[in-house]
């Protein structure tokens, strides 16, 4: 299946959001980035439901919702009365990463599961199964802009590799440090959703960038 692209908003201009929102509603962008921040599970605050919900109303791409906020469970709910299409939360922010899964799902939105760099990809052996994305940190979350951690790329392979011998279709979402200059080594790794905030946002064209990353075409790849 064609990667998907999911620019991050974070990196937008918050002066003129509507502006950004019709760039990417006009663009091939596949679905919308959301990084909500608590300033306690990062150092860093970013917004909350009420931007979330007037985003919702002027994109016409799915709303990614990435929580990077403690006990998530008390706030999913919130998020997907606001338009999250897809939710993501941290394994790291609760004991009850199961529980919540199907509980996101139940809600009628797809659930993901976030792993910061430190994690290792053995730590979702018992979730894989009925999960539909896995989004891999490749920077210390908290911050846009900050360079792509490389060994990342092997735990997108080690990842991959699990996926395909037991024939699921989850997705694995790579964030943090993505840009045209490292996105076709991902994808060969095995990543199925390109995050890009700073390489989308700061570019002179944002649009041009993004139709750049959805046409990098891969080979078949080796496991
Ligand atoms: C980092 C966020 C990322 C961030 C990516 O904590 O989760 O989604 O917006 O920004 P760039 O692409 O600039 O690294
Ligand atoms: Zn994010």
């Amino acid at each position: 299946m064609a990667h998907l692209i999911a620019p991050s908003i974070l990196a937008a201009n918050y002066g003129a959001l509507n502006k950004d929102f019709d760039m990417l509603n006009k663009s091939q962008a596949d679905w919308v980035h959301v990084d909500v921040m608590d300033g306690v599970f990062v150092p860093n605050i970013s917004f909350g439901q009420m931007l979330v919900k007037q985003m919702k109303s002027v994109s016409e791409k799915p709303l990614d919702v990435h929580l990077m906020i403690v006990e998530p469970e008390k706030y999913v709910d919130s998020f997907i009365e606001c338009g999250a299409d897809v939710v993501t939360f941290h394994l790291e922010a609760t004991a009850h990463a199961h529980r919540l899964i199907t509980h996101i799902q139940a809600q009628g939105a797809k659930a993901g599961v976030a792993l910061n760099p430190q994690t290792n990809v053995d730590q979702l052996d018992d979730l894989l199964e009925g999960l539909d994305l896995v989004c891999l940190m490749s920077v210390n979350p908290g911050f846009g802009g900050q360079k792509f951690i490389y060994r990342t790329i092997n735990k997108i392979q080690q990842l991959r590799k699990k996926i395909v011998e037991r024939n699921l279709d989850t997705k694995i979402e790579i964030d943090g440090g993505v840009g045209l200059q490292n996105a076709e080594a991902i994808l060969k790794a095995g990543a199925d959703v390109l995050v890009a905030g700073s390489s989308v946002f700061k570019s002179e064209d944002p649009a041009l960038t993004i139709q750049r990353l959805k046409e990098i075409e891969i080979g078949n790849f080796d496991i």
